[in-house]
């Protein structure tokens, strides 16, 4: 049987706007923030302190924590690569720590200029900062149904780096399909290989819609006991170092496949369905996904 209530992370702020080329003012993506907060998310991944020189469109971080109405209830969640991330992360007030590794070597070069040992070695004093701290610590492992670089990822290697963030006392751990290639059956043998080495009320599903797959992919991952999603509003976003990936899957599309399951996420969709409207002419063009466009056509 499928859970009765899923919690849903909208990643939109963070992994939807990072990949965008014009400079979005920061003015805008705090609005963002407090509409997707008012709407009721549990977790907004609002900011990513990693290089400007690598990500210039997450420079403003730090201006979009000051700038955000805290909604009690929310944790604000932000990427931080190293200490250095850490150190802003903590002073912008940062609720949860979002270390990233990948399940697959090449693409832990490309995105982060470091082998996934490398990585591991480098989280262990964020993670220790981040519990001295009191912040919570989640775990993304990028690539772990393919890679654009190596091709195949295999469920133990999956299984292997999801052990190293486990072990680094990672709270969360995000199984991530970052250029949106996995189909529901190997989503299935995936989720189940992680849920072996880490508890699964806990193992997030974040799945990018590439090649339309991701609303199967989240059924399925139902299906075997997932109850954490991340989602994109407006479906907004990609990979900046995984080039034709497009974004998540839109938190609309997924928002309303719950209600008609009778799955309880605690999110207002109309909310939702306006900020998409709402980025999507800052933005200047349509929000992907379909739920929000049938909806907002009404
Ligand atoms: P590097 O060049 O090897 O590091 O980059 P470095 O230590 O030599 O630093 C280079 C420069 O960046 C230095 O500046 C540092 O000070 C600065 P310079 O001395 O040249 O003026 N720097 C920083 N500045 C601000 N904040 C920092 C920071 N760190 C260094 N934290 C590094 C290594 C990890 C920093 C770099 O590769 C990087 O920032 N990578 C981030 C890439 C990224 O954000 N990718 C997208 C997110 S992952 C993703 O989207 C996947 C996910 O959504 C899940 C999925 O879908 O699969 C999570
Ligand atoms: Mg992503």
């Amino acid at each position: 049987s499928l859970p009765r209530s899923v919690k849903i992370v909208e990643v939109g702020p963070r992994d939807g706007l990072q990949n965008e080329p014009q400079t979005i003012p920061a003015a805008v993506k705090i609005e963002l923030v407090n509409r997707l907060s008012q709407a009721g998310f549990a977790n907004v991944e609002a900011a990513s302190f990693v290089s400007p020189k690598w990500v210039p469109q997450m420079a403003t971080s730090a201006e979009v924590m000051a700038g955000i109405t805290r909604r009690p209830g929310t944790f604000y969640s932000a990427l931080v690569p190293n200490m250095k991330g850490f150190e802003a992360a903590l002073a912008a007030g940062v609720d949860e720590v979002v270390i990233f590794a990948a399940a697959s070597e090449a693409f832990s070069q490309r995105n982060i200029n470091c082998s996934i040992a490398e990585s591991i070695a480098r989280f262990v004093e964020v993670a220790r900062a981040a519990k001295e701290n009191g912040m919570r610590l989640r775990g993304a492992l990028s690539c772990a149904f393919g890679c654009p670089y190596q091709g195949e990822v295999t469920a133990d290697a999956v299984a292997d780096v999801t052990m190293q963030l486990r072990d680094l006392g990672c709270d969360e751990i995000d199984i991530a399909d970052t250029i949106g290639v996995a189909t529901p059956r190997h989503v299935q043998t995936v989720m189940q290989r992680a849920a072996e080495v880490f508890p699964i009320e806990r193992l997030s599903g974040h799945f990018h819609d590439t090649y339309g797959q991701a609303l199967a992919n989240i059924y399925a991952s139902l299906e075997v006991g997932i109850t954490i999603y991340h989602a994109s509003v407006a479906g907004l976003g990609g990979c900046p170092y995984a080039k034709g990936a497009t974004g998540n899957v839109a938190t609309e599309d997924v928002l309303y496949m719950m209600q008609g399951l009778g799955i309880e996420t605690g999110i207002d969709l109309d909310a939702v369905v306006d900020a998409g409207q709402f980025i999507s002419a800052q933005l200047g063009r349509k929000p992907a996904g379909r739920a929000g466009n049938a909806i907002a056509a009404k």
